[in-house]
């Protein structure tokens, strides 16, 4: 008796567990604006998660396959700088780059339907903190970014003492630059929100930097 209760105790947990790895996915997270998700800003028809990001073909931007375009044009964000002590190299156009993606949805400019080559047919999305179909503060970074950590600079290991070893970083470079994809995981919440690691003690911050 107590055996088989022990059992069930134990699959009961398996299950649970096995449920937690398989929701660590986008799905019914806040970037899941599908119609059946469980988020509060989301679709009033589409049905497919991915859509609003990526399309299998012919997309606008190719690679990673993506689907949107963004209002703002590339090089109209200001961009953190600190003459002094800054050691990597910014560049001011973001073209082509991780934050520019993230941008057409953050930088509350670009509606959050516009996706594909013919948004005017896309259903609306929809929900709390959203505006005229386009994302409001403080989900929305606006395009003055000069009060935001620094993105699309250079990781300039080597001349700044100060930052850790890229070989050994759990947070991502994209052609060894910071982008917003660097400290967040799109697709994954499990440490909110959309971290590429906890931050509890700091530990992202310092996972690049050694202070
Ligand atoms: C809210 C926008 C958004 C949605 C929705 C989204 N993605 Fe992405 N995806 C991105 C961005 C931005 C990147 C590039 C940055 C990165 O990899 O962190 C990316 C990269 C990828 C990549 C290549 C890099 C990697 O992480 O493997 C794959 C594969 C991918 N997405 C698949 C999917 C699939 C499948 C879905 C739907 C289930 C999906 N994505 C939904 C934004 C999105
Ligand atoms: C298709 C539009 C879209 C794109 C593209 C997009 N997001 Fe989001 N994001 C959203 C929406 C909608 C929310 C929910 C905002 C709210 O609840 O106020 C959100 C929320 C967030 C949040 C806050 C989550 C929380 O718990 O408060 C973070 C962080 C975030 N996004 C980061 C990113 C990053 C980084 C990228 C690019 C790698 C990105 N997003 C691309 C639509 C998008
Ligand atoms: C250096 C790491 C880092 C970079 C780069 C970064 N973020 Fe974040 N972001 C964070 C952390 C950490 C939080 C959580 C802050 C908190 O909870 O106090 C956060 C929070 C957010 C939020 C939630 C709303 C808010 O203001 O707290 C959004 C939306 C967001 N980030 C979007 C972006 C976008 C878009 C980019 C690129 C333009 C970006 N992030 C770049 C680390 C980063
Ligand atoms: C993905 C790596 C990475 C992560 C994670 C990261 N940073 Fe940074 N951070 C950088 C780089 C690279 C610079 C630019 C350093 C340089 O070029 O001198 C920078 C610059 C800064 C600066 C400006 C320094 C100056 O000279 O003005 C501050 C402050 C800062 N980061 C704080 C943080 C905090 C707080 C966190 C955690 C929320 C964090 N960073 C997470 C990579 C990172």
């Amino acid at each position: 008796m107590k055996r088989s209760l022990m059992i069930i105790v134990g699959m009961i947990l398996i299950l649970s567990l096995s449920s937690a790895v398989l929701a660590a996915g986008i799905k019914n997270t806040k970037h899941d604006l599908s119609a059946g998700s469980t988020a509060e800003i989301k679709s009033v028809g589409e049905d497919q998660i991915c859509i609003f990001c990526h399309t299998p073909h012919n997309a606008i931007v190719p690679v990673p396959l993506w689907n949107r375009s963004t209002a703002t044009g590339s090089t109209e964000f200001q961009l953190y700088m600190n003459e002094d002590t800054i050691d990597g190299t910014v560049s001011n156009d973001l073209a082509g780059t991780v934050s520019y993606m993230c941008l057409s949805c953050h930088d509350g400019t670009t509606a959050l339907n516009n996706y594909g080559y013919d948004p005017a047919s896309n259903p609306a999305v929809s929900g709390p903190g959203v505006t005229d179909g386009k994302l409001s503060s403080p989900a929305a970074l606006g395009k003055d970014l000069t009060n935001d950590h620094p993105i699309n600079i250079t990781y300039a290991y080597g001349q700044d003492p100060g930052l850790n070893n890229p070989d050994t970083i759990v947070c991502q470079l994209f052609d060894n630059t910071v982008q917003c994809g660097s400290c967040h995981s799109v697709h994954d919440n499990t440490n909110e929100p959309f971290l590429r690691m906890s931050n509890a003690g700091s530990a992202l911050c310092l996972d690049c930097h050694n202070k």
